[in-house]
């Protein structure tokens, strides 16, 4: 039987990882407006990688026979005063977004789901590298400010992703 609470609590991490994918398409958005292209192609994937999480647990909620309720996604911004700004709200949003990973292994645990605690390690493992990932841009574009060739070698840089 699939634990109703962690059902529950997953239904709304499908709405908080659709989310992160909506922030970030906002933010590739707001980076191609103002001539980014690389950070345009990095935020664009990242899009893409949150809305695969979103389907991992989607795919998990019926494998165990759950039912998957879609709920309503907030509209994220669309203004950033700068890159900057734009990767340090992505290094804070990755933080918050381990928070509700760890919360829901607390359920899987509480709840002796361990079908469930062993899919969300991955998604332990995953917020790792999505916090390491943000920390290291931030680092970068915090040494080369806000404008400049310094910036365009930045913004290559994140292209090659
Ligand atoms: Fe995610
Ligand atoms: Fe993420």
């Amino acid at each position: 039987m699939f634990n109703r609470n962690l059902e529950a609590a997953i239904n709304d991490q499908i709405k908080h990882e659709l989310y992160s994918a909506y922030l970030y398409l906002s933010m590739s958005a707001w980076a191609e407006s103002n001539n980014m292209p690389g950070a345009a192609k990095w935020l664009g994937k990242q899009a893409a990688e949150e809305q695969e999480h979103a389907m991992k647990f989607y795919g998990y909620v019926h494998d165990r026979g759950g039912k998957v309720v879609l709920q309503a996604i907030p509209q994220p911004p669309a203004e950033w005063t700068s890159l900057l700004d734009v990767f340090e709200q992505v290094k804070e949003h990755e933080a918050k977004v381990t928070g509700l990973i760890n919360r829901l292994y607390e359920i899987a645990v509480k709840e002796n789901d361990y079908a469930g605690q062993v899919m969300l390690q991955w998604f332990i493992s995953e917020q790792v590298e999505e916090e390491k990932n943000a920390a290291t841009i931030v680092d970068a574009l915090r040494h080369v400010g806000t404008q400049g060739a310094a910036l365009f070698m930045v913004d290559r840089w994140l292209g090659e992703r």
